[in-house]
């Protein structure tokens, strides 16, 4: 069974509500690809302008961020029903910067992991080496143990239905992407974890993003590797160039 692709953007800590709208129906018609599965995700102030904006269209909206408590005294936070409740379908979990500048670890990832399966959300799980990892020769290692983290207690089906992002933090932002090859590898390896932790099916149905300076030159040869199911996608998601990525196969 052939993975259908998914190209997210991830939109990051850009675009005020009036501009996301704008950003919306510029890329609207840009992105149109029945053979894909397209999601903004992006800043929670402008998740249900964006969603308006998109009505009609193949673009899915989805966050970048979500809480694993139910609600309460959380200040700051965003709650999964709140993301169910604005029609939000996809959440960017453990992005490495959300790694590195607000603290969250692989056990917080598991625990947002669970419950955005508990309110049928679908998590985009990102994974990722440092340059130092990468050059010490640890990455395998350091992934398989980040993907064993994140999916703690989640069950197979669940699992199937999960996006994994692999990126590599030193690709993010630099526009230096990983090579091809550095590329398929690590996501050769995520899914034989996969496999390992369940069986086939499960590690054949599990869509593996890569992500990391993705640009409309890189992205047809990336996508067309035997374990990248799509991409992940920083600053080109936010002008036109997107639309080339998510048309990589046209
Ligand atoms: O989540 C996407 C990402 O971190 C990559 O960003 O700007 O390198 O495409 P960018």
């Amino acid at each position: 069974m052939a993975r259908r692709k998914i190209v997210a953007g991830n939109w990051k800590m850009n675009k005020t509500p009036s501009e996301a709208v704008a950003l919306v129906n510029e890329l609207k018609p840009l992105v149109a690809n029945e053979e894909v599965d397209v999601v903004f995700c992006v800043p929670a102030i402008d998740i249900i302008p964006a969603m308006q904006a998109a009505e009609g269209s193949n673009i899915c909206i989805g966050a970048e961020n979500m809480y694993y408590e139910e609600k309460g005294a959380y200040t700051g936070e965003i709650a999964p029903a709140m993301l169910v409740d604005a029609g939000v379908k996809y959440v960017i979990i453990g992005h490495s910067e959300r790694r590195e500048y607000f603290a969250e670890t692989d056990e917080t990832v598991n625990a947002k992991v669970l419950k955005a399966f508990e309110h049928s959300l679908t998590p985009i799980i990102c994974c990722g080496e440092s340059l130092t990892q990468r050059e010490q020769g640890i990455t395998i290692d350091w992934i398989r143990q980040q993907i064993k983290i994140a999916f703690l207690n989640v069950t197979a089906d669940q699992a199937k239905t999960a996006v994994v992002a692999y990126e590599p933090i030193w690709a993010i932002g630099t526009g230096k992407t990983a090579t091809t090859q550095q590329a398929q590898e690590v996501c050769a390896a995520i899914r034989a974890c996969i496999r390992e932790i369940y069986d086939d099916a499960t590690a054949e149905a599990i869509r593996i993003q890569y992500g990391g300076s993705v640009n409309a030159k890189t992205a047809p040869e990336l996508f067309a590797q035997p374990d990248i199911d799509g991409g992940l996608v920083g600053g080109a998601s936010l002008k036109a160039e997107f639309g080339d990525i998510v048309n990589y196969n046209k």
